[in-house]
C-alpha cells in the first residue's frame, strides 16, 4: 500500500539549546529574502492578471476549489468575535474532533497554522550540527532549508524503483540521524520505527493522505511510538490561505516543540479557520465525494498520458510525475505559454515535472496542452 508523499525528518538533540550564530541569521535572512522575493513578485503577466485567473493552476498542489460549505458558514459565524483570542470552546472542539476521528488520546493532538510550522519546528527541535536529517529524494524542500539552517547533516535518499521510501538505505545513510519518510508503506514505517537509533523520531507527513484510501499513521502516535504525524488542511480541504494543520504526537514529543514560543504559534490561530476545519473534518460525505471527484480526473488524465505513451508515476495524491524525457523546464515554459502553470521538478529527476490534479475540466485542459505540445 502507497502512502502519499509524507517527509520525515528527525535528529536527537542533546537537551542544550544549540548556540545560534551569526551564520545561521545570515542563513535565515536570506531564505527570508527568497520568500519575499517569490511571494511579492508578480508573475509573467502578473498573478493577479486576468490571464492568471483563467489559467490552469497546476503547479501548487493547491485543491481547485475552496473549503466546504459547513466551514464556510462556520467560519463566518466567528468573524464578528475575533476581538477575542479565544471566545468559547473553540479549540477543545477542534482537538475533541481530531481525537475521536483519528482515535488518538487528546493530549497528543495540537492545532498549527498549516503544516509548515510543526515540519520546520520539528527540525529545529530535533537536528542539530551533530543530529542529521535524512529523507527521501524528491522529497518536499521544507526540512531541507530548514535543516541547512540548523547546520545540521542532509542526507537524500533516492526512492526505491517502485518509488517508496528505501527505509534500510536511509537508516545506513546516517546512522547517526533520525529518519524521514515519503510513499511509504507503513510496514516500513514500523520497522523504521523499531530500528531507528534511540532517542531519533520518525516524522511521517500526511499532507496528501485525505485523497488516499492508505490507512494513516495516526495509530502510531496512539501506541506511543516516537513519531509526529502532520496534516494540513491545504489541500483536500481547499483552505491554503487559511492556515491549518494538526500535528499527533506523544505530549513528550510535542513538549520538546514548545521549548521556545510556550505554545504561543499553537494556541492563538486565527479562530474563522479553526472553526472552519472543526466544521469540514466532521463532513465524511462531502470528504469522499471530493476525493472521488479527484480520482475520477486523475484517473481521466492518466488514460491520457497511456494513449500519449507518456511515462508516468502513478500516485495517491492530487498529484503526479510526468517524465517528458527531456528537460522540463522547456516543458513548463510551453505549458505556460498554452495558459496552463505546471509544476516544479527536482535535481535528482531533472525531466521530470511535478503536476497538480484540479478539476476535470483543468485536466482537460492540460491534457489538450499536451497533445499540442508533445
Ligand atoms: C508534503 C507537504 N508537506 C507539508 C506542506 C505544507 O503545507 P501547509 O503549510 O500549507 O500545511 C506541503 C505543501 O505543499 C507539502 O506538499
Amino acid at each position: 500500500m502507497r502512502r502519499p508523499v509524507s517527509a520525515t525528518a528527525s535528529g536527537r538533540r542533546s537537551g542544550r539549546l544549540p548556540t545560534l550564530v551569526d551564520a545561521h541569521f545570515n542563513r535565515a535572512l536570506q531564505i527570508n529574502h527568497g520568500a519575499i522575493g517569490r511571494y511579492g513578485r508578480r508573475r509573467s503577466g502578473g498573478w493577479h492578471s486576468d490571464r492568471w485567473h483563467r489559467i490552469g493552476r497546476l503547479n501548487g498542489n493547491e485543491c481547485w476549489v475552496g473549503p466546504f460549505d459547513p466551514g464556510v458558514q462556520a467560519a463566518a459565524s466567528k468573524l464578528t468575535l475575533c476581538n477575542f483570542y479565544r471566545p468559547n470552546d473553540e479549540y477543545p472542539e477542534f482537538l475533541s474532533a481530531v481525537a475521536e476521528i483519528e482515535r488518538v488520546p487528546l493530549e497528543t493532538v495540537l492545532p498549527w497554522p498549516g503544516s509548515s510550522d510543526p515540519l520546520s519546528r520539528a527540525v529545529v527541535t530535533f537536528c542539530s550540527p551533530t543530529r542529521g536529517i535524512v529523507t527521501a529524494n524528491p522529497g518536499f524542500e521544507l526540512p531541507w532549508w530548514t535543516a541547512d539552517w540548523v547546520g545540521a547533516k542532509i542526507s537524500k535518499v533516492p526512492l526505491t524503483s517502485d518509488y517508496r521510501h528505501d527505509v534500510k538505505a536511509m537508516l545506513a545513510a546516517d546512522p547517526n540521524a533520525g529518519l524521514t519518510g515519503t510513499n511509504t508503506p507503513l510496514e516500513d514505517i514500523e520497522w523504521l520505527l523499531s530500528n531507528k537509533p534511540a532517542g531519533s523520531i520518525v516524522l511521517v507527513d500526511e499532507a496528501y493522505i485525505h485523497f488516499s484510501n492508505a490507512k494513516p499513521a495516526s495509530y502510531l502516535v496512539a501506541q506511543g511510538k516516537d513519531v509526529l504525524v502532520l496534516r494540513t488542511f491545504s489541500k483536500l480541504f481547499g483552505m491554503a490561505s487559511m492556515r491549518m494543520g494538526i500535528s499527533m504526537a506523544p505530549k513528550a514529543l510535542h513538549d520538546k516543540m514548545m521549548r521556545y514560543d510556550g505554545r504561543q504559534q499553537s494556541g492563538t490561530l486565527p479562530l474563522p479557520s479553526l472553526a472552519c476545519a472543526t466544521a469540514s473534518l466532521k463532513q465524511p460525505a462531502l470528504i469522499a465525494q471530493r476525493k472521488a471527484e479527484m480520482i475520477a480526473a486523475r484517473n481521466a488524465t492518466f488514460d491520457h498520458l497511456q494513449n500519449k505513451r507518456l511515462s508516468y508515476i502513478p500516485s495517491d495524491a492530487n498529484m503526479f510525475m510526468v517524465d517528458w524525457k527531456r528537460p522540463a523546464k522547456d516543458v513548463v515554459a510551453l505549458f505556460e505559454q498554452n495558459d496552463v502553470a505546471i509544476g516544479r521538478s527536482w535535481d535528482i529527476w531533472p525531466t521530470i515535472s511535478r503536476i497538480t490534479v484540479g478539476s476535470a475540466a483543468n485536466m482537460e485542459k492540460f491534457c489538450s496542452v499536451v497533445d499540442k505540445i508533445i
